[in-house]
């Protein structure tokens, strides 16, 4: 029987590398539609979590992984010989950036030389990492040809970006589109017939080079127009424009405009990294991606901003910012998760340590917050603690804050959110 039909027919036994934010949710994804899933990661702790019917991933219900589990539907391994009993393999692992800024494809690498001598012929492979064009073929396809099966005749090999978006209670998995792109147009006929046995909409492209720009448009194109709120934010507020309100105003246009918001920079495994992804490849082009350079550098100054802008807010009250008890109200890099990563709170703490200020956080998801080692005090929202504080930064705007409690116990507040924008108070002031 050949791959597309045992990719239609049920029968195909699926993969995942990579059990994380984006790994896990998928398999749960394959499994719910009745495939048999192999999940296998380096991290012997996922492993065992998932086996014994836990989910570590917020997005993923643990009833749902112990169902799946105990079904035999979901198996976990370390094991990456298990990728011989597979017929179509997605690898989800991370793609971060070195110190220098630069893809760090390592992990990448690993997990295509992990599985490569195990893959029997006839098998699809896809990528999920966000990266940047070129990846699949240059980099995943000369290891997984390594032993001898080659890409097009033996084997299948495709890119399918991942766009999960952590919380969100209308888009997961099953009902995001997916992008898919072939090496060959058979690979990407095969790609479509996998995807489609479990996901509800499959959009091919015509190669993988188009696949993997399609992911970093989306992000680029957040990330500029995010750094684009940021600027006009700061031009704003000298000209005394509220631009939250502005931003409300335009988007009643019905057409042609979409709402970005400023805030205190930049959070998430995606937006603050991929777009250097292609910023680095474009120079092998001799190219230099100015609009992505700029909306970096944009972004990465708002910590700094926010900071400043404290800083003048304690000014008026006679404080200078060394000594000043300083409240964090949300740490996550999102309202309503504990998602911390690369969290805008964590430069903003440091930058408050470093200026001497007394920093403690309050956030109803996230129970530790360590910044440069140290740890960072957490305290109850009460009436105590606000009154302790000489200023309340809001940060982050989960919805299950009291801000009431917040705006009648707070002697200053700084909003990077907007969170309160329905308080008309002095004390508080609006990024
Ligand atoms: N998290 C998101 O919201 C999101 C959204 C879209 C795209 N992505 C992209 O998806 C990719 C994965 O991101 P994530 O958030 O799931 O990362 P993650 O860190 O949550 O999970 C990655 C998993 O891969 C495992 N791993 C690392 N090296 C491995 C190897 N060699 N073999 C097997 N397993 C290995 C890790 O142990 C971990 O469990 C990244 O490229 C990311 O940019 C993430």
């Amino acid at each position: 029987m050949s791959l597309e039909q045992r990719l239609r027919d049920g029968s195909a036994i699926y993969g995942v590398v990579g059990l994380g934010y984006v790994g896990l949710p998928l398999a749960a994804e394959m499994a719910k539609s009745g495939h048999k899933v192999i999940g296998m990661d380096i991290s012997a702790g996922k492993v065992a979590e998932v086996n014994a019917g836990h989910s570590y991933i917020p997005d993923v219900p643990t009833e749902e992984v112990a169902e799946l589990v105990g079904k035999g539907l979901i198996e976990a391994s370390t094991d990456f010989s298990r990728a011989s009993e597979c017929d179509a393999i997605a690898i989800c692992v991370p793609t971060p950036l070195n110190e220098m800024k630069e893809p760090d494809t390592s992990y990448m690498e690993s997990a295509a030389r992990q599985i490569a001598p195990y893959l029997k012929p006839d098998t699809l492979v896809t990528l999920e990492s966000t990266t940047y064009p070129g990846t699949t073929e240059e980099i995943v396809q000369p290891i997984l040809e390594a032993h001898g099966l080659k890409v097009g005749t033996d084997l299948c090999l495709a890119f399918s970006p991942e766009r999960v978006d952590p919380g969100n209670p209308v888009y997961q998995t099953k009902n995001t589109p997916k992008v898919v792109g072939g090496v060959t147009p058979d690979c990407t006929a095969a790609a479509v017939a996998f995807y489609e046995g479990f996901l509800d909409s499959i959009v091919p492209v015509s190669s993988t080079r188009a696949a993997e720009m399609t992911k970093l448009l989306e992000n680029i194109f957040r990330c500029v127009n995010i750094a684009l709120m940021n600027e006009l934010l700061q031009v704003s507020e000298r000209m005394g424009i509220n631009i939250w309100e502005v931003v409300d105003a335009a988007k009643t246009k019905p057409f042609g405009f979409m709402p970005f918001y400023p805030g205190p920079g930049l959070g998430g495994h995606c937006i603050p990294i991929d777009p250097f992804y292609l910023a680095w490849k474009a120079r092998q082009f001799d190219m230099h991606t100015e609009f992505i350079e700029l909306a970096g550098k944009t972004n990465e100054a708002m910590p700094y901003y926010v900071v400043k802008r404290l800083m003048e807010a304690l000014n008026t009250h006679r404080k200078p910012l060394a000594g000043s008890r300083v409240l964090m109200l949300g740490v996550a890099y999102k309202a309503n998760i504990g998602d911390m990563r690369e969290s805008p709170a964590i430069k903003i703490a440091q930058l408050l340590l470093d200026a001497e200020a007394d920093v403690v956080y309050h956030d109803p998801y996230v129970s530790e917050f360590a910044v440069g080692g140290c740890d960072v005090p957490y305290v109850d929202l009460s009436e105590t603690s606000l009154q302790e504080a000489d200023a309340v930064l809001v940060v982050t705007e989960h919805s299950n804050v009291d801000y009431h409690q917040v705006v009648r116990s707070a002697k200053l507040v700084l909003d990077t959110r907007n969170a309160l924008k329905t308080f008309d108070d002095n004390k508080v002031v609006r990024l």
